[in-house]
């Protein structure tokens, strides 16, 4: 067996916010010949622990990429599937946000979700709005690009209205019209399973951000492999497009 450095958990540099793209819950599910709706229940088990892991580590927000506007391209079966498990995920949260002062947020666009799923995010966003612990992003129904452009029609709207003058807009006039303003832009981004694109994620947001992809499955992703990626991290040198002091 390889032997592996313990890692002295004091020295990590904490990323205020993490990042995560989700990702292999269907090939988990395939290994052990289950449903693919299997794999997706295991890596909901999976968050939830990831959540109160991190809230412990220090992490202040943490964005994880549930749903994207392609997905729906999925058979209807596992579609209904996953938005009845994200429905369970967010009325359960409403209770656990009273207890551990969590804050969720939903980002994505919401016109094209269930009703009842729609009233779930609302309440949840609702009743812990004013929380002070960690910040849990969940994106469903969201695209990069989809959230773009939907932040260049507002903007434009505004502009057209005399709201704004298009000599004063810039970077932070962009990223407040985006669906993720007032949250600061990710330390650090996760994909897991081996793949390693951004698959239309956070692309304004993560221009300056540390990448890191491992091959292990979300089902399986937990506390280790989370401080594993922190370790990472850690030993990376964030220049922001500037030299090295
Ligand atoms: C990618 O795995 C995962 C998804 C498309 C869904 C992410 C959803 C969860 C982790 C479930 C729980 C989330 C909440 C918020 C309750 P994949 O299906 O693409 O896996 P594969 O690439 O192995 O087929």
């Amino acid at each position: 067996m390889l032997f592996q450095k313990k890692i002295d958990e004091s020295k990590l540099k904490i990323p205020a916010h993490v990042a995560i793209i989700m990702d292999g819950n269907g090939r988990w599910a395939k290994k052990r010949m289950l449903p693919r709706k299997a794999g997706h229940k295991k890596g909901a088990e999976a968050l939830e622990e990831i959540i109160e892991d991190a809230a412990k580590l220090g992490v202040k927000y943490l964005t994880v990429y549930a749903f994207s506007t392609e997905n729906w391209n999925r058979s209807t079966e596992e579609v209904d599937a996953l938005m009845d498990l994200f429905a369970q995920y967010l009325k359960d949260c409403v209770e656990r946000t009273n207890k551990n002062n969590m804050r969720v947020k939903v980002i994505g666009e919401r016109s094209r979700l269930r009703s009842d799923l729609i009233e779930r995010i609302n309440e949840v966003e609702e009743t812990s709005k004013n929380n002070t612990g960690i910040t849990f992003v969940l994106a469903v129904n969201y695209g990069s690009r989809d959230e773009i452009t939907r932040a260049v029609r507002k903007l434009s709207s505004n502009v057209k209205d005399g709201a704004i003058n298009p000599e004063e807009i810039d970077m932070d006039t962009i990223s407040s019209f985006l669906d993720t303003a007032s949250i600061p832009d990710p330390d650090l981004l996760i994909r897991t399973s081996g793949e390693e694109r951004l698959s239309n994620f956070l692309l304004w947001q993560l221009a300056y951000s540390e990448f890191y992809f491992t091959d292990c499955l979300w089902p399986d992703f937990n506390r280790d492999e989370l401080i594993k990626a922190i370790y990472a991290y850690t030993k990376r040198d964030r220049r922001f497009g500037g030299r090295k002091k």
